[in-house]
């Protein structure tokens, strides 16, 4: 097939000229109404040239033909494709057979839409026949949206002429690019793409492919038309271009791809962590995957307006500029460690998703859980001292435990209708419990069997698509090649238990001392103790993994036995032999290599608690104490433990001075915390918390800048954590020095020169000293923020405008978030909506404001309704009485309609909710009391 730009351009042409019409109004409606495209056509190639008009802001959009090439399968009257928001002339429009028998040219006789499922349907004149190929030319054209989907334009301040400057940007992942071009727009429709680019010379124009050729424009004056190299079969979801007038950092790289890292000039030197970075992770994936990058070229760009964190478009990855700009004077070390990850996953992506994609949305989890867990081996890989492998996966477990000990979570692998429930697959489950998934069988399986197979797998169905039964397939066979999986094992048998089933097991283990044997039983873990045990039933594959108080072989995470399913999906009890005497501890599940809760009898649990408590408690490893910390709190909230046992467990932790055990911890006290602060037994609390805190606030200097001389880098995320919930419990000399801190800031000359306070305690300070201060100091950061450059010192000032307690400007802040003038984008709403909202003040007026203003914020989202679900997070650990929830209830009722796009998120906070009234009735009493005990 060659290129013919004369047709091209006569079928373009006519979009400047023509005005037309806008089909959604004017078509009738298809009676297709199935949610998947038919299969009797196959794109194979498209031809996409797309003008866009960056000078009149007033009018910024983009004109644009497709011609596709189509083969078809079947013989067939209707090309179905998905078209969305854009205009289609549709006289215009041409159909031509390109090869194959049947000879004559084609013709489109009519069209239709059907609106449900966006797709616009042409019928031909004559049957397009099986074996033959055809192609479809289209033009349309459309606004840029400000919707940060589709084809959409964003913009920043230029500091020397103080302009905004306009650009464009794609993102289309995982249904918007038939909102910038009319395109079969499913993942298992791969076909290659040549993009061609018009746009004034002043601008670059940026794609999935290396530029071929630049023209100067037949007819628009100083316009030019840049042509880019046929990119490699991929789907449409992972198309991207961009027209932006910014700079560029190089990376140089021995034998590897052309890598350059884009951002607006103003922030190119926010740009050499990024180019260091990611050709060096690009590399390791290479030897990880055995596979080498397929394109030439890479670019990675920041854009300043971005819906999701970042996007692994092929050969153009794009990021907010908090992931992926760094600045050494402005960032701190967890902002850094989260760059680094954010570049991580995507660039992983482009083997696990780019180069083999989900047959359907159903597997999204591959893509994401896999870009998640293999994030955390790159940049390990280089920054050791970051623990980024054990922090990512401590991270992963604590989050999807949360949300997947509700009814209301799903599986893994869900079956998937509507865009909406798509996007809702974005979560939790298929991110962090994917992840889980893919490490536990990393371990059960050992590294090079699961290499061997991961290998396979890429090469098997490289440019193309696959589902979860093929990565079995290719796993099994390798695991039984090297003897890692007993032959009678099968990897879909053992995984189809996690990934098809909602939930996680808790594992009841029960010692027999005398005969040094343990009888294991499992059933589901629910949140919710209301619910009955026959509810509970399920049955997943668990590799056990155990050590012993003699043992304590906790490098050995590989399965020691297996607690297995019946046939017919039931459990069945297994017992453990060999163990030792009743003077020594037994622990499941070592490094937490599989997603679940192990309880265990009084005396085990007693035996670990003594050990925790002694000098010897780091003879148990980390990551099993921050498991211990973890279910021992989740036992003693759903009941199956009392607060006695896990207080006196958690009271160790005066000793603990690693930062994983810390973070289980927290986050667990915190959920606390939002129940206990609204009561009259708080101050028992807080004197524990405090209790807890000051000795590991004093280890580490409290609020001195002592940030120089730490050597070990987990110590400064330890710091930073324990001296923000320290200020929080008004632990030793946090506030005062907080607030010296800012005001030393304040009176600086130049105060966006000079920031006074240690970067890594910017956060802790900036909120402690709003949450005391005036109206002056709230302006003050918001100057700030107004003039600051960097991305990440502006979201750290965004979350930390929250933390007033002033209910006026509360609610100042709260309107700005939602209204674009503010100066606050689109991007960082939510950001600042749940800073207010996680405020003991802020929550009541957000609730209000949410309730009564849902239709307004429903607009100003629409259609990107996901950013809405981040809004309830702060309500679900907040509500916690009847009459709350009752209100949450009928607001989620009446307000249906704005809220069907977060159906899902929307039941776990009412879950969520639900299982906190439930603690306040079975636990506030007990808890009230057995805290007193523990003083
Ligand atoms: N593929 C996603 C981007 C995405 C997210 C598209 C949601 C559509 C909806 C990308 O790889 C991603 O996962 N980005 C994350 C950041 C990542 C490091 C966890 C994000 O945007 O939050
Ligand atoms: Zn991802």
């Amino acid at each position: 097939m060659t290129y013919t730009p004369v047709s091209a351009m006569k079928c373009f042409l006519w979009v400047v000229l023509v005005i037309s019409l806008d089909l959604s109004s004017a078509n009738s409606i298809s009676s297709y109404n199935h949610y998947r495209l038919p299969t009797a056509l196959r794109p194979q190639k498209y031809y996409l040239r797309i003008l866009t008009l960056l000078e009149n802001p007033d009018d910024l959009r983009f004109a644009g033909s497709v011609q596709i090439v189509i083969e078809a399968l079947e013989n067939t009257r209707n090309i179905t494709l998905h078209s969305k928001n854009l205009t289609i002339d549709e006289s215009q429009i041409t159909l031509r057979h390109i090869s194959g028998s049947g000879s004559k040219d084609n013709c489109v006789s009519s069209t239709s839409v059907n609106p449900t499922h966006d797709y616009y349907i042409l019928h031909t004149c004559r049957e397009l026949l099986a074996g033959n190929v055809y192609k479809l030319c289209l033009p349309f054209s459309a606004e840029l949206n400000r919707q940060l989907f589709g084809y959409y334009r964003s913009s920043y301040k230029d500091p020397v002429t103080n302009t905004t400057r306009w650009l464009s940007a794609t993102q289309f992942e995982p249904a918007a690019a038939r909102k910038a071009f009319p395109c079969f727009d499913e993942p298992g429709f791969k076909a290659s793409f040549v993009v061609t680019l018009g746009y004034h010379k002043q601008f670059t124009g940026l794609s999935n492919m290396p530029v071929k050729e630049i023209e100067t424009h037949e007819s628009l004056p100083n316009y030019v038309w840049c042509e880019f190299e046929q990119s490699v079969p991929m789907s449409t979801y992972l198309v991207a271009y961009s027209v932006n007038d910014f700079s560029f950092k190089p990376s140089t790289l021995p034998n590897g791809a052309l890598f350059r890292t884009w951002a607006r000039p103003n922030a190119i030197d926010q740009c050499d962590y990024a180019a260091e970075f990611g050709p060096k992770v690009l590399q390791y994936y290479e030897q990880f995957f055995g596979i080498k990058f397929p394109l030439p070229k890479i670019d990675q760009i920041a854009l300043p307006d971005f819906s999701a964190g970042a996007m692994e478009n092929w050969g153009l990855v794009t990021y907010r500029e908090t992931t992926l700009l760094y600045s050494p004077t402005h960032s701190s070390l967890s902002d850094q460690q989260n760059l680094a990850n954010v570049i991580a996953h995507e660039l992983a992506h482009q083997w696990f998703g780019n180069l083999v994609t989900m047959k359907w949305w159903t597997d999204l989890w591959l893509n994401e859980g896999f870009a998640t867990y293999v994030a955390g081996l790159g940049v390990q890989q280089f920054h050791p001292e970051w623990h980024s492998r054990d922090k990512g996966i401590l991270t992963a477990l604590i989050t999807s435990f949360r949300l997947d000990s509700l009814v209301s979570s799903h599986p893994i692998s869900r079956p998937i209708q509507m865009v909406t429930e798509i996007e809702e697959s974005f979560d939790a489950i298929s991110y962090q419990k994917g992840s889980a998934v893919l490490r536990m069988m990393h371990l059960f399986m050992g590294e090079e069997s699961f290499r061997s197979g991961l290998k396979e797998y890429l090469q098997l169905h490289a440019y193309k698509n696959a589902e979860q039964d093929n990565l079995w397939e290719s796993l099994t066979s390798a695991a039984h090649q090297s003897g890692a999986l007993d032959g009678h094992l099968y990897i879909k048998t053992i995984m189809d238990s996690w990934t098809l089933q909602t939930g996680y097991p808790v594992l009841n283990i029960t010692r027999d001392y005398s005969a040094g044997t343990a009888m294991l039983t499992q059933e589901r873990y629910l949140r919710n103790s209301q619910i009955p045990r026959a509810e509970r039933v399920g049955c997943w594959w668990v590799p056990l993994s155990y050590t012993t108080q003699v043992e304590k072989h906790f490098n050995n995470t590989g399965p020691r036995a297996w607690m297995e399913c019946s046939n017919t999906g039931e459990s069945v009890p297994t017992t453990i032999d060999l163990l030792p005497g009743p003077e020594e501890w037994l622990i499941f599940n070592i490094q937490l290599s599989t997603p679940y809760k192990a309880n265990y009898d009084a005396r085990n649990w007693k035996l670990l608690i003594d050990t925790l408590n002694s000098g010897e408690f780091q003879s148990i490893h980390v990551i099993n104490r921050a498991q211990l910390i973890d279910d021992v709190l989740y036992f003693a909230w759903t009941g199956e433990q009392d607060y006695d046992t896990a207080l006196q467990l958690t009271n160790y932790l005066q000793r603990e001075r690693d930062l994983i055990p810390w973070k289980a911890a927290l986050d667990n006290l915190k959920l606390l915390n939002r129940l206990l602060r609204q009561t009259s037994n708080f101050g028992s609390f807080k004197r524990y918390m405090k209790k807890l805190l000051t000795p590991i606030y004093e280890h580490l200097n409290g609020m001195n800048d002592t940030f120089s001389s730490i050597t070990q880098q987990d110590h400064v995320l330890l710091k930073t954590m324990v001296v923000n919930v320290a200020c929080q419990y008004q632990v030793g000399d946090c506030v005062p020095q907080a607030l010296a801190y800012y005001r030393h800031w304040r009176s600086e000359a130049n105060p966006d020169e000079n920031n006074p306070v240690p970067i890594n305690l910017r956060s802790t300070v900036y909120c402690t000293a709003l949450g005391q201060g005036s109206e002056e100091d709230w302006d003050f950061l918001w100057s700030r923020y107004k003039k600051s450059n960097v991305g990440s010192d502006r979201q750290t000032i965004l979350s930390t405008l929250g933390c007033s307690k002033a209910v006026w400007i509360l609610q100042r802040y709260m309107e700005k978030a939602f209204s674009p003038k503010s100066g606050i984008r689109k991007q960082d709403s939510a950001l600042c909506f749940q800073a207010v909202a996680s405020g003991q003040v802020g929550f009541l007026l957000a609730k209000q404001y949410m309730m009564e203003n849902i239709e307004f914020i429903y607009k100003y989202y629409y259609p990107q309704i996901r950013a809405l679900s981040s809004l309830l997070l702060p309500f679900s650990e907040q509500v916690s009485t009847m009459s709350d929830l009752n209100k949450f209830r009928s607001f989620a009722n009446d307000s249906r309609h704005f809220l069907k796009g977060i159906r899902q998120a929307m039941q776990q906070s009412l879950e969520t909710m639900l299982t906190n009234v439930q603690w306040m009735d079975r636990n506030y009493q007990h808890f009230s009391r057995t805290i007193q005990h523990h003083l």
